[in-house]
């Protein structure tokens, strides 16, 4: 084998730099899908949503939204909340159209029932239509970037 000489160094350079930059879009995206990585079991991501996704639904969703979770999650889902901005791990992003379109409605109910961390868990706070009106209403909110 012939030592790699001079002429293929530049080569050699402009390879190592394209792969980074083709690798930091991936990266975003794998990122974007979670700051904790917080992920459903499978069952619960096959769940069905029972509750019709209607212009009803998601307005019932809105108004619990509003009261409950905005503090939080910000009035636009975007996660700067008056209390959203104040935690560690900064808060999804839930109009992330990439990551809300990983996460089937089973899992966003499931997530809502169950809470994590400062998220409080909302199984007996609200009743299983009330959570699903908020999936669909949560749903709404995703930009498609
Ligand atoms: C006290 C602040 C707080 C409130 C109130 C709150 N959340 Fe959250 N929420 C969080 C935090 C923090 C996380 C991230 C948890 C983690 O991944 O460790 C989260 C995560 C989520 C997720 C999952 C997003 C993902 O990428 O996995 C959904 C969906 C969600 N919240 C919906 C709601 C809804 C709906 C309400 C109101 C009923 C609500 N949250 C109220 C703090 C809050």
């Amino acid at each position: 084998m012939k030592p790699i000489g001079p002429k293929f160094l530049p080569a050699l350079c402009l390879a190592c730099l394209a792969g980074i930059f083709l690798t930091i879009p991936f990266y975003r995206i794998i990122e974007a899908h979670s700051p904790t990585g917080w992920t459903a079991p499978a069952k619960e991501k096959k769940v069905k949503n029972p509750v019709l996704n209607n212009m009803e639904s998601r307005s019932r969703g809105q108004i619990i939204y509003m009261e409950k979770c905005a503090i939080c999650h910000g009035f636009k889902g975007e996660g700067q909340g008056e209390m959203g901005k104040t935690l560690d791990p900064r808060l999804p992003d839930l109009t992330d159209g990439h990551m809300m379109k990983e996460m089937p409605d089973g899992e966003i109910y499931w997530k809502i029932t169950a809470g994590k961390g400062p998220m409080p868990s909302y199984q007996k706070e609200l009743t299983k239509n009330e959570r699903w009106d908020l999936v669909n209403y949560i749903r709404s909110l995703a930009k498609t970037r």
